[in-house]
């Protein structure tokens, strides 16, 4: 254990993929941390896997009335929110002829309209506290583009802008906000990809590989702690140098 003892860490999309090992990493570092999913009984399962006092609670992120109510039952429960990673995202992909008005909305509404929801509900208190760290995943998608992937660069690449703002808005409260973005990770998310896919994809990594969920979690465990007191505003690519 080191760093981030009595700290309380919210994650969204916690229960499973990179949301799942950031919570293990966060609560590895000691913080209690409180995995937010739609499926409630996997992120139950999260939370008694990483330990550490960590809990389960149910929310689509994407509707503020789900974001009150569980921030004011994670902070009931476990105390205020010190640290809060935005990582809830999903994919609704298609060339732009074809992409739907609902897509659109989904993807915009889980992967950035959530993010503004919950630094609204969070950061009211770690103002007050002169206190905070806020870490958004991003993509590397958001900064090159990507076909096939409108909606969902366009959200990554709002989710950047949103991280910039609100780390200007905030910084004279001490409230640290920075955003990661991964390049291709394994996860459900991409274990549709057909094994030429997945072969053509490594030949673009400079490491030559797809990255694992720890490979974000540690970054985002760092941007948590002490040691990362003088960054806000940033972008960091944990993408195995895929884009340089
Ligand atoms: P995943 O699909 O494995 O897990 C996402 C989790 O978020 C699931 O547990 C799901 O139930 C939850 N979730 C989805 N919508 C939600 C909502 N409205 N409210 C609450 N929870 C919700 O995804 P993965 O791969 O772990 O991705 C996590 C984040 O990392 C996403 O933001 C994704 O865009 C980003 N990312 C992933 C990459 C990858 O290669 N896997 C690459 C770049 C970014």
């Amino acid at each position: 254990m080191s760093g981030l003892q009595g700290k309380v860490a919210m994650v969204t999309g916690g229960a499973r993929g990179i949301g799942k090992a950031i919570a293990a990493a966060l609560a590895a570092d000691g913080a209690k941390v409180a995995v937010v999913d739609l499926d409630l009984a996997n992120a139950e399962a999260t939370a008694t896997e990483v330990g550490g006092g960590a809990r389960g609670f149910a929310a689509n992120v994407a509707q503020a009335a789900d974001v009150d109510a569980v921030v004011g039952a994670i902070e009931r429960d476990l105390g205020p929110i010190d640290i809060l990673v935005n990582n809830a995202g999903i994919t609704r992909d298609s060339l732009l002829m074809r992409l739907s008005e609902a897509d659109w909305d989904a993807v915009l509404n889980v992967n950035l309209k959530a993010a503004f929801l919950t630094m609204k509900a969070v950061t009211r208190g770690m103002m007050k506290r002169r206190s905070g760290r806020v870490i958004n995943i991003a993509s590397v998608v958001g900064v090159v583009g990507n076909r096939g992937q409108a909606n969902y660069s366009a959200s990554k690449a709002g989710l950047i802008g949103l991280t910039k703002t609100i780390a200007k808005e905030l910084a004279s409260r001490n409230v640290l906000v920075n955003a990661v973005a991964p390049g291709f990770i394994e996860t459900d998310m991409t274990a549709a990809l057909s094994p030429e896919a997945r072969q053509a994809l490594s030949a673009q990594i400079a490491l030559g590989r797809l990255g694992a969920p720890a490979d974000i979690a540690s970054v985002v465990a760092f941007l948590a702690s002490e040691g990362a007191s003088y960054i806000t505003g940033q972008v960091i690519v944990v993408d195995g140098g895929m884009v340089m």
